[in-house]
């Protein structure tokens, strides 16, 4: 997804405006650029491809300057090219921009500008905006960027430098995060807090519907009609050594091993002594929970799967009625709900557009809205009637990992927390299920020493154009994430099937040797499921299968296991997701992929 990053000060603005785009990689792009403004003049210099290809264009002639803005672009309108990718400019060259966003109605304002003669060199919905400034501009920058905001429609964080006034720079947000960090005498701007950690850790968090006037010695706010607004920066405690691999090949394979503290971390303060829940920052009124009929949770991709684990779990030990929607979906079709729903989203990143136009959605509706992420200060937290961050650390890899285990963690605590609210979970069953999630963290680490048996498994299978995941119940679930892993790094086309549905059709696609991963750990489904993994042998499948230490039968069906420690059959998932999260790493290395920023994917999807 697009990164935005912006310099004004004493240092070269090239190689702050580069390291800061370097820091924003993982978020995902297929092009980059810098515009940087010296002696009354701006200069651009951008490339299609890796951040490499600009800094080679920039080796031959770097941009002289201390202002400037950086953009890594992630194609929405317009295929990735240089002349797509960010910033871009207007006819005069007065004025440079970049955006990260979609500008709703930028064919009608291309279709105005166009009749009043601008010429434009891109297909970007961005490069009408430089047209609109220019068009605009009326000597008063921050009065025009005003004027700019009203005419546009859509969702923006947008940086803007002009020719005219070298000592400014203007972001502006709807919708898309944006960030000013302060130091002294110098600012920076940027979409995500990693991009300025080197210079400062002083930022202040720009608010949906707000604008920043940023100079070398500070920065004034204003809402985008022009009012004065009072802001306090946040002091940033990330520990900036915790983003960087840690002496792992990948950033994937560390947050896969991260996992035991992600889930340990996520425990912490939110078990009482006496075997309850203590979820503190939920700050339901009273008589929420007994009002409750129906809970809805929405979220996207791996989020989701989490949520199908969520609601299996919350139905169990709650007794509500849970549907799980992505959020895509839910945000268009007709919800039927109440009073008493309570709607919850889960997002990592807490900045997914979808999960967030369904969060709006659903408090227009009146509901009360928690959200499960794990970015502390995300949109998604700040908009939320109650937030529970999940405390797995900054998640590098596009790849989902320890942000799923952790998600999972937080849907069992409200679980449990709900069940005892509402009386359907007696005391003693909510300190088993409680105690066995402490031992969590230690059993994930035994699990992570399948990783040897996996690698050489992946290594073997790694040719394969098609492979299956199956499981009934909670395994089911998990099936669906271990082919979303596998598909996303590996790109070997992976299905996961409710292993009872096989045979109404997906059976057909059972030949000899095709690899069937096979989940069997839910002790009242296993018979089930062992039938059903006699189907794809029948076929000559080639099975792996993955059950309890201590099961001797699983092995006389299939043609490798893969034992797990024992725990609640009802937590199984935030095991057995480990060994497919390997599977997929060791099979997108032995096919040479890039696993951390597999093709076409972006960490953070912030356009719909
Ligand atoms: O940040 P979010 O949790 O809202 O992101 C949702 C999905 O885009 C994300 O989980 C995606 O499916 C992952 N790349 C999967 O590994």
């Amino acid at each position: 997804m697009c990164g935005i990053v912006g310099y004004i000060g004493f240092r070269d603005a090239q190689n702050v405006l580069i390291g800061g785009l370097r820091k924003l990689e993982y978020r995902g792009y297929d092009s980059a650029g810098i515009a940087v403004l010296d002696s009354g003049r701006i200069e651009i210099q951008k490339s299609v491809g890796r951040l490499a290809n600009l800094e080679d264009r920039l080796g031959g002639r770097p941009l002289p300057g201390h202002i400037g803005i950086g953009h890594t672009r992630w194609a929405t309108h317009g295929r990735p090219s240089d002349e797509n990718a960010h910033p871009h400019s207007d006819c005069s060259g007065r004025f440079a921009l970049v955006h990260n966003g979609i500008i709703e109605n930028y064919l009608a304002l291309r279709e105005e500008l166009l009749a009043k003669g601008h010429q434009f060199t891109s297909e970007t919905d961005t490069e009408v905006v430089a047209h609109l400034v220019e068009e605009l501009y009326n000597g008063d920058f921050l009065q025009t960027m005003v004027q700019v905001g009203k005419r546009l429609r859509g969702a923006y964080a947008l940086l803007v430098m002009a020719k005219d006034h070298p000592g400014t720079l203007i972001a502006m947000r709807k919708a898309s995060p944006l960030v000013v960090g302060q130091a002294e005498g110098e600012h920076f701007v940027a979409s995500d807090i990693p991009a300025l950690l080197e210079y400062t850790r002083d930022v202040f968090v720009l608010e949906d519907g707000e604008l920043a006037v940023v100079t070398k010695d500070g920065a004034s706010f204003y809402t985008l009609s022009g009012d004065p607004v009072e802001k306090e920066p946040l002091h940033v405690t990330w520990d900036a050594v915790a983003a960087e691999r840690g002496g792992y090949p990948h950033f994937m394979l560390k947050e896969i091993h991260e996992q035991p503290k992600a889930i340990r971390d996520t425990l912490l303060g939110r078990l009482t002594e006496d075997g309850q829940v203590a979820l503190d920052d939920l700050t339901l009124p009273e008589g929420f929970v007994e009002k409750l009929d129906r809970v809805h949770i929405v979220a996207c991709g791996t989020s989701w799967h989490a949520g199908l684990v969520g609601k299996a779990v919350m139905e169990k030990l709650a007794r509500l009625p849970v549907e799980v929607d992505i959020a895509s979906e839910y945000r268009y079709r007709d919800v039927v709900d109440s009073d008493g729903t309570w709607v919850i989203v889960i997002s990592q990143s807490g900045e997914t557009a979808d999960t967030l136009a369904a969060l709006r959605m659903a408090k227009q509706r009146g509901r009360r809205v928690l959200a499960i992420t794990n970015v502390v200060g995300s949109s998604v937290a700040r908009e939320a009637d109650d937030v529970l961050i999940t405390w797995a650390g900054p998640e590098i890899a596009v790849a989902s990992t320890k942000a799923y285990t952790t998600q999972l963690v937080v849907l069992y605590l409200v679980a449990v927390y709900l069940g005892l609210a509402r009386g359907t979970l007696q005391a003693a069953e909510a300190r088993d299920i409680l105690s066995a999630m402490q031992d969590l963290p230690q059993l994930a680490e035994q699990v992570l020493d399948t990783a040897p048996q996996i690698e050489r498994f992946a290594k073997r299978y790694a040719g394969v154009h098609d492979t299956f995941f199956i499981g009934r119940g909670l395994d089911y679930s998990v099936a669906l994430e271990g082919a979303l892993k596998l598909k996303e790094i590996s790109y070997i086309h992976a299905e996961a099937y409710a292993a009872g549905e096989l045979k109404h059709g997906t059976l057909a696609l059972i030949t000899e040797g095709v690899p069937v991963i096979a989940l069997a750990t839910q002790t009242e489904l296993y018979e089930k499921t062992l039938s059903n993994i006699k189907e794809v042998k029948a076929r000559d499948a080639f099975v792996l299968g993955l059950t309890w230490v201590g099961d001797d039968d699983l092995e006389k069906s299939v043609d490798e296991v893969i034992y797990l420690p024992k725990t609640l059959p009802l937590l199984a998932p935030i095991l057995t997701v480990v060994p497919l999260q390997l599977l997929a790493y060791y099979a997108a290395v032995a096919r040479g992929n890039d696993v951390d920023k597999p093709r076409n994917l972006a960490k953070s999807v912030t356009v719909e």
